[in-house]
């Protein structure tokens, strides 16, 4: 199908599905250079695929039908598999992403009143306000100036996380602590072929050793938070409102229980884990979506004008930028932050025809599955219309899963969406990014999915200040 009548739809850039799978050495390489080279054509086309691999015998699920099955309505029978915890338990200790059992249990509704639409309401004004400094810096800087789109938005998602779990308080040098966090997300995002046998944790990894002062550093800057904070709490003296607080102070409606000082720590972290990089990308693919498409970014430039103008970013705006949102859930189609979800079953599970043994391993790679030629008019193509009111109805729940699914569903999906809408338009309304022409832009996955090499764009200012003196 044609964009218009002459106008074909964009298609990004994906690694072209393989013939046939890799042999081992061939696969192992792969899965730690870049996941995404090792899915094949079948994988694209087929509702279920099962194999015995590398890593024992794995069946990747497309159906939606059977994704329900495994994500919500057989829930009790899935368990987040060993690797998955292997790669991320070392960095995000057992927190919320990491837990299992009754523990997660536990924690989930400890945790769950934190991220409420009416919690993640009260972030708005540090969202608006990080974003309003991001573009203020941007537009003291010369027309055509080159930036690295990629870093900045991994910049910004950072900075939201800091005000809305520290608030204040900082007595650390704020790009050492973006340093520090950025290497120990490096160090742990790639997948060793240790983790992949399953050898024992004693044994470094490289990139985990690598990694290590920057653990370190991490660690030593949030115990210090926590016991600050709770000096402050313990005071009587007024706290700020942020997520530190609400953990501190959160317990569970059942016993009442508090979170421990290490449960406390392993969340923060998992915060800043699991929803910094993942944010940043989904704002920087839509900003080079955006960049080469134009008839796409002139209708995003339209709205956010009409909807915001000159004036102040305010709450009820979010809910009118229904394109910007259509363009940043079609970015998380085509290249979605988590690109792979797993799970172990703990019993036998059969689903119709298909049988899922005990021990074995289920893949749900949102990747594939929002692609799939099954699934999906126009898989490839850059199309934010299907995610319009008047077409996203037809889009199955289980076929797009960028978020997940069922009770593990993201935690902190609202707080990420209205923080992407925030950033997004705060962004259209100021400038304009286009691509470095000689740039080659390539989606690599890393635990989330990131343009290779960074992103570097060329700014041009659409309103507000004008160039005056660089900013540094
Ligand atoms: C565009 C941004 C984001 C994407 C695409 C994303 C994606 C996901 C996905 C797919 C899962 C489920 C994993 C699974 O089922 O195995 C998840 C879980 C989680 N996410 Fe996000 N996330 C984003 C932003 C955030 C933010 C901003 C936070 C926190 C501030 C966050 C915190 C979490 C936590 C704690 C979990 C674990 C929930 C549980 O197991 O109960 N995420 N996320």
């Amino acid at each position: 199908m044609a964009q218009g009548l002459d106008v074909p739809y964009f298609r990004p850039p994906a690694p072209e599905p393989r013939l046939e799978p890799h042999g081992l050495l061939g696969f192992l390489m792969a899965i730690r250079r870049n996941p995404l080279t090792t899915w094949t054509v079948r994988h694209f086309e087929e509702r279920v695929l099962t194999g015995e691999g590398a890593l024992g015998r794995m069946t990747v699920v497309n159906d939606p039908a059977i994704i329900r099955h495994i994500l919500l309505d057989n829930v009790a029978n899935y368990r987040k598999d060993d690797l998955q915890l292997r790669v991320l338990a070392p960095g995000l200790g057992r927190g919320l992403l990491t837990a299992e059992g009754d523990e997660w249990k536990l924690q989930r509704r400890t945790i769950a009143p934190l991220f409420t639409p009416r919690t993640v309401a009260g972030f708005f004004p540090a969202m608006v306000e990080s974003a309003n400094r991001l573009v203020q810096r941007w537009q003291r800087r010369s027309e055509g100036r080159v930036i690295d789109a990629s870093l900045e938005m991994t910049r910004i998602t950072l900075d939201v996380l800091e005000r809305t779990i520290f608030t204040q308080g900082v007595s650390w040098d704020p790009d050492a602590l973006g340093r520090a966090i950025t290497r120990y997300f490096d160090g742990l995002g790639r997948i060793d072929p240790l983790d992949i046998f399953g050898m024992p944790a004693w044994i470094p990894r490289v990139g985990r050793w690598r990694a290590r002062p920057a653990i370190r550093f991490f660690d030593e800057v949030v115990g210090e938070l926590i016991t600050s904070r709770k000096a402050l709490l313990a005071s009587g003296a007024d706290a700020p409102r942020d997520l530190l607080t609400l953990l501190l102070e959160a317990a569970d409606p059942e016993t009442g229980r508090g979170l421990s000082d290490l449960e406390v720590r392993a969340n923060i972290v998992t915060f800043i884990g699991a929803g910094h990089e993942t944010t940043a990308n989904a704002l920087s693919w839509s900003l080079y979506l955006l960049s080469q498409d134009e008839r796409a970014r002139a209708r995003i430039e339209h709205e956010v004008d009409e909807v915001l103008g000159d004036g102040a970013f305010a709450p009820e705006h979010v809910e009118r930028l229904v394109y910007t949102r259509a363009v940043l859930e079609e970015a998380m189609r085509l290249y979605p932050p988590a690109p792979f979800l797993s799970r172990a079953a703990i019993a036998d599970d059969r689903i119709g025809d298909l049988l899922i043994p005990g021990g074995s391993v289920v893949t749900i790679a949102p990747y594939v599955l929002h692609r799939h030629r099954t699934l999906w008019d126009e898989p490839d193509a850059f199309r934010p219309e299907r995610f319009l009111p008047e077409e996203r109805g037809r889009i199955d729940r289980f076929a797009y899963l960028p978020f997940g699914a069922g009770p593990r569903v993201c935690i902190g999906m609202s707080f990420a969406i209205q923080e992407a809408i925030v950033v997004l338009a705060t962004i259209v309304r100021a400038v304009r990014l286009d691509l470095d022409p000689a740039h080659v832009v390539s989606p690599m996955h890393r635990i989330t999915l990131r343009p290779e090499g960074g992103l570097p764009m060329r700014l041009s200012h659409r309103r507000g200040e004008r160039a005056g003196s660089e900013a540094p």
